[in-house]
């Protein structure tokens, strides 16, 4: 059911920092506790040979100005390989109950160091356990074979697991490093897309696009959003 509370539309002139409109959408998402995982965002990575594979991943940052997102993930994984080779990526976000979509294109770039760095502390022990234990998107024999991996990684690690699983007896004493092969990912937009859902299947499209030039290893300077209205 579509909340007849919201507005239906956007704007007639559209707005110039849809990044900020787009901000607002997840936050609310995110506020109002919209589903488990409100911040969760189908990715899309294109493989050397042009096939597309698309999962969802978790948005764990949105910075509206300068205009990109961050998620977190393994840099060996099938979606990293695929970005080594193509940088190029899309995201989509979907709110049934808000009625609201939102789809963003661009650029994907590794984050500093700091910052991988600076999420990874604040994650749960099990999951810097885990991170460490999977070699994301590898085969592997059996989910029994995966424990006794991520076990055998912890316990080599000086971390003390109950038998047979990898739950700590204790919190570890000492912090669990960042793998280096785990960290975040930065997507730089340079083109948008909010829609709203309308009656009758009468949606309200507006698009976005920019030019953005890389500035640095992770920064990139942009020029002003240009939108124009699409019909549904
Ligand atoms: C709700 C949800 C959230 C997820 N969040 C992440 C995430 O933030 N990072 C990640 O690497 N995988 C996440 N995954 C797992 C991915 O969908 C995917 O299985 C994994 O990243 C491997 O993808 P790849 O082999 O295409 O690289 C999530 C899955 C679900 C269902």
């Amino acid at each position: 059911m579509i909340n007849d509370e919201r507005p239906n539309r956007l704007p007639d002139s559209l707005p110039a920092d849809p990044m900020h409109w787009a901000d607002a959408w997840l936050k609310e998402a995110i506020s109002t506790r919209v589903r488990r995982n409100p911040d969760a965002m189908t990715v899309v990575s294109v493989s050397s040979d042009g096939q597309p594979s698309a999962r969802l991943v978790l948005c764990r940052k949105f910075v509206p100005d300068p205009g990109y997102l961050v998620f977190h993930t393994n840099y060996q994984s099938k979606k990293c390989l695929d970005f080594e080779n193509n940088p190029r990526a899309a995201a989509v976000f979907h709110w049934d109950t808000l009625g609201r979509q939102i789809r963003i294109e661009g650029l994907i770039v590794k984050s500093p160091r700091e910052e991988s760095d600076s999420y990874f502390a604040n994650r749960d022990k099990g999951s810097q356990l885990g991170a460490w234990g999977s070699d994301q998107s590898y085969p592997i024999q059996s989910k029994d074979k995966l424990i006794r991996q991520i076990r055998d990684r912890g316990i080599s690690m000086g971390l003390s697991l109950r038998e047979g699983t990898t739950q700590f007896t204790e919190a570890p004493a000492s912090t669990i490093k960042r793998p280096p092969h785990w960290g975040g990912l930065r997507l730089w937009a340079n083109a948008i897309e909010l829609w709203i859902e309308g009656r009758d299947r009468i949606h309200d499209r507006g698009r976005w696009s920019r030019n953005i030039m890389p500035a640095s290893e992770t920064e990139f300077t942009v020029t002003p959003w240009s939108g124009t209205r699409l019909q549904p």
